[in-house]
């Protein structure tokens, strides 16, 4: 079986494939028509990605591709009914990255709160300024709204309940005794989290119903100090909305891993409006990129590509 993997991916999963006999190409900096050329030119039966996007034309050209594996949560970048058209199976590797995701959730609520990277910045241009940063307001007592209670905000609220934050969430799939059980407030509605929580966290696919949702009716709700975190999909946020609201209340901060158009390369310039906004924290899209997530998910990639090689059928891990 010949493997393409197009995106970063864990070392000790590659050497696993390998040393299972299948045939592995790794080119991680492959995207758009480079991923279309070597598809044809390579014709693996098999293609991994990340966030590449996996689009109609290219599914359409390369005859070989019998299965689409994307290497973390959701499958929104991967033309799901080209493939289906195109008899190609497509799976995911939902749950092997919440623990890398949360762990990130936590550090953007804590370096919004303790003001982190001004600390490194000022430092760094050799200067010291204990008082600059006495405003800083803790986060024990604070309520924590999570707005999807998946696998992702389930871990967020077992970090966020060891800092003492309160937490409260909302999941049309979670019930109510279930949010209980995890020590969850729950709400029916995201609005209902917006109107009492000091910070909210979105854990949900970017799907019609979600894309946009950060808009400007959802943060009139929010508390004017409100900090609203986004490590799930670019397009949960309306973007011009946020700017917008980011300089009518002083006191609302924002921290995104994802950002609307993110580049599909790997490493490029990014001049990107939010991410240069003073009140917003960001990060490049690292959400899933521990060495602990990396490896569960390749090795969790490796099962299902040897149970297809042998059933042509996947099961869920
Ligand atoms: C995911 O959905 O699991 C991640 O966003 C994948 C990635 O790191 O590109």
């Amino acid at each position: 079986m010949k493997v393409l993997v197009a995106d970063l991916f864990s070392q000790a999963a590659l050497e696993e494939m390998s040393n299972s006999g299948i045939q592995v190409i790794y080119n991680h900096a492959l995207n758009g028509d480079s991923l279309k050329a070597v598809l044809q030119s390579e014709a693996p039966e098999v293609l991994v990605v990340r966030s590449t996007k996996v689009t109609g034309d290219m599914i359409a050209s390369s005859p070989s591709l019998e299965f689409i594996i994307r290497a973390g949560a959701g499958v929104d970048n991967i033309d799901c009914v080209a493939a289906s058209k195109n008899s190609i199976y497509v799976a995911n590797c939902p749950g092997k990255n919440s623990v890398a995701v949360a762990e990130l959730v936590m550090g953007h609520i804590l370096s919004v709160d303790r003001r982190l990277p001004e600390n490194y910045s000022l430092l760094k241009q050799g200067k010291w300024n204990k008082g600059a940063f006495s405003e800083c307001t803790g986060i024990k007592g604070r309520k924590l709204g999570i707005i999807g209670l998946g696998a992702i905000g389930k871990e967020v609220s077992i970090r966020a309940k060891s800092f003492g934050l309160e937490v409260c969430g909302t999941d049309p799939f979670v019930s109510s005794s279930q949010a209980h059980a995890l020590g969850i407030e729950y709400f029916n509605t995201a609005e209902e989290v917006a109107r009492v929580s000091d910070i909210i966290t979105f854990h949900v696919p970017s799907t019609p119903q979600t894309k946009g949702m950060i808009n400007s009716s959802f943060l009139a709700l929010c508390k004017e100090n409100v900090v609203i975190i986004n490590t799930s999909r670019g397009d949960l946020a309306n973007e011009t909305e946020l700017l917008r609201e980011l300089e009518a209340k002083p006191g609302f901060w924002y921290a995104c891993d994802v950002y609307l158009g993110e580049p599909a390369a790997k490493e490029c310039d990014f001049v990107h409006a939010l991410a240069q906004h003073p009140k917003v924290y960001g990060s490049h899209h690292i959400g899933a990129s521990t060495k602990q997530a990396e490896t569960a998910i390749g090795l969790e990639a490796l099962r299902m590509i040897l149970q297809y090689s042998k059933t042509r059928k996947v099961d869920a891990g």
